[in-house]
């Protein structure tokens, strides 16, 4: 039988937080941020194990609440995301098949609700790709140049929030993440690595709440999104 992974990268740093802690460490609800995005997959019965990728001067994994969990393994991560996403599918090749799914979460998306893992398993499990939670845009969007001018509007139907986690099998995504290492591309996630492979991922509608803690405000979105799903 197929199985499904989960790889968290977690070892950046969150410079645009502007705090001394990295942002998947701060205080939500009383618990880090990582706790809440791992509590979801470390509780998912289909989900058969969790590598976390940490950063090498990490003093505060330890401390948290999945730190030597029986489901939960760690790795060190690399200098920018992909690295540490690679890092985390070839510490799981030695225990998954290149079949396998691997679900990629960010440690800062604290928000993840089990039913929108459900959905991205149900909809891709038979898929040849894989895929993607996001959300449609419902803005008008513009595009601008260096001083703001709009230079265009940009067409929204068809456009999507890419958020995480994003799905696809093993070999494939390590394939995907290798080669744009190779060619010297920064890949900002899964999917466009997949997709510079000539392959279309699937996009999956979640939830708007599962947003990424990126800058100050959003701790306090977060732990409104976080409230919702618990008055749920
Ligand atoms: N991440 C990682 N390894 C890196 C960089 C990022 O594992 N070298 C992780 C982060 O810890 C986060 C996720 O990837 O969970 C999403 O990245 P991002 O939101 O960009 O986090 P940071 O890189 O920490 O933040 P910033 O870009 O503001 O510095
Ligand atoms: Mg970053």
């Amino acid at each position: 039988m197929t199985r499904f992974w989960a790889v968290v990268p977690a070892a950046g740093v969150g410079r645009r937080m502007r705090h001394s802690m990295p942002k998947q460490y701060l205080a939500l609800h009383g618990r880090p941020v990582i706790e809440h995005a791992l509590e979801t997959l470390v509780n998912h019965p289909r989900i058969s194990g969790l590598v976390v990728v940490i950063g090498g001067e990490d003093s505060y994994w330890q401390d948290t609440a999945f730190a030597g969990h029986p489901r939960v393994q760690t790795v060190p991560g690399g200098p920018e995301r992909a690295d540490s996403v690679r890092n985390g599918l070839d510490h799981l090749s030695a225990s998954a098949a290149d079949t396998d799914w691997v679900l990629v979460h960010d440690a800062a998306r604290p928000c993840l609700l089990p039913e929108d893992v459900d959905r991205l398993m149900d909809q891709l499990q038979a898929d040849p790709v894989g895929g993607v939670l996001g959300q449609r845009v419902r803005d008008t969007m513009k595009r601008t140049d260096a001083g703001c001018r709009v230079t265009a509007t940009i067409d929204r139907s068809g456009l999507w929030h890419a958020y995480t986690p994003q799905m696809f099998r093993l070999g494939l995504l390590r394939r995907a993440l290798d080669k744009a290492a190779r060619d010297g591309v920064a890949v900002t996630d899964e999917a466009s690595a997949v997709e510079r492979l000539g392959m279309q991922p699937q996009m999956v509608e979640g939830h708007s709440g599962n947003i990424k803690v990126t800058q100050p405000g959003d701790l306090t979105l977060a732990e409104f999104h976080l409230q919702q799903a618990r008055n749920h």
